[in-house]
């Protein structure tokens, strides 16, 4: 979306991998550079979005096919993309997105099937937008998924599909970064936050450059 004045970033990575943390930083730091960010979040961002994403993280793990999820979360980012993110762009701020298409392509498109023709379908047809910047945190998805349950967030339907899955998550974010290498870094997250936090700050200063 680089037409726009504002820049939008999206950070992907398992669950558990410290992108909300990283993402409320890395907004914070996008406005101590004179420029004005708005952090936001998939699934979600907007109300009705929100009212969509109870529907896909609450509940038991066979809840929904892979197809039929694909099409919810389509459906909360084509309402996150109208109200929240393409305004946003277009009067001039910043985005900041705690996940956005990459996670539908990882979660639903790789991991139970091989639907990712199906992902970039209907991606193509109802969102057709990329972000500018996307920051994968990539860690050990040991930790990471001890990390995420130990939250009890009540929001652990993925949580729930257990370790391989998790495996098999961080190796497609891994594979989409070589898919998508002009848009695409991928950050050490098995560190401390201000590290993390200094790694991206580097990147996306370098892509404001
Ligand atoms: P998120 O709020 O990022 O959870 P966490 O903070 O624990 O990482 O996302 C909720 C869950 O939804 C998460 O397990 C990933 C999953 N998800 C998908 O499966 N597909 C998608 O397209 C998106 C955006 C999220």
């Amino acid at each position: 979306m680089s037409a726009h004045l504002g820049k939008f970033i999206s950070l992907e990575g398992i669950d558990g991998s410290g992108k909300s943390t990283q993402a409320r930083r890395l907004a914070d730091w996008l406005n101590t550079q004179g420029r004005t960010a708005v952090l936001t979040r998939e699934p979600g961002g907007a109300p009705g979005a929100e009212d969509i994403r109870r529907l896909l993280v609450e509940g038991d793990p066979d809840r929904w096919s892979p197809e039929t999820e694909i099409l919810l979360f389509t459906a909360a980012r084509r309402d996150h993309l109208e109200r929240t993110i393409r305004p946003a762009l277009e009067a001039g701020r910043d985005v900041v997105t705690d996940r956005f298409a990459d996670s539908t392509r990882v979660y639903q498109g790789a991991t139970r099937g091989d639907l990712r023709g199906l992902v970039d379908q209907i991606h193509d047809d109802a969102i057709g937008v990329e972000p500018d910047l996307t920051l994968i945190l990539d860690m050990d998805p040991a930790v990471a998924l001890e990390r995420g349950l130990a939250r009890q967030s009540g929001e652990d339907r993925f949580e729930d599909f257990g370790l391989p899955f998790q495996q098999k998550l961080r190796a497609g974010f891994l594979a989409l970064a070589k898919d998508y290498p002009d848009r695409c870094v991928v950050i050490d997250a098995n560190t401390d936050p201000d590290t993390i936090a200094d790694a991206i700050a580097q990147v996306v200063a370098k892509h404001l450059a």
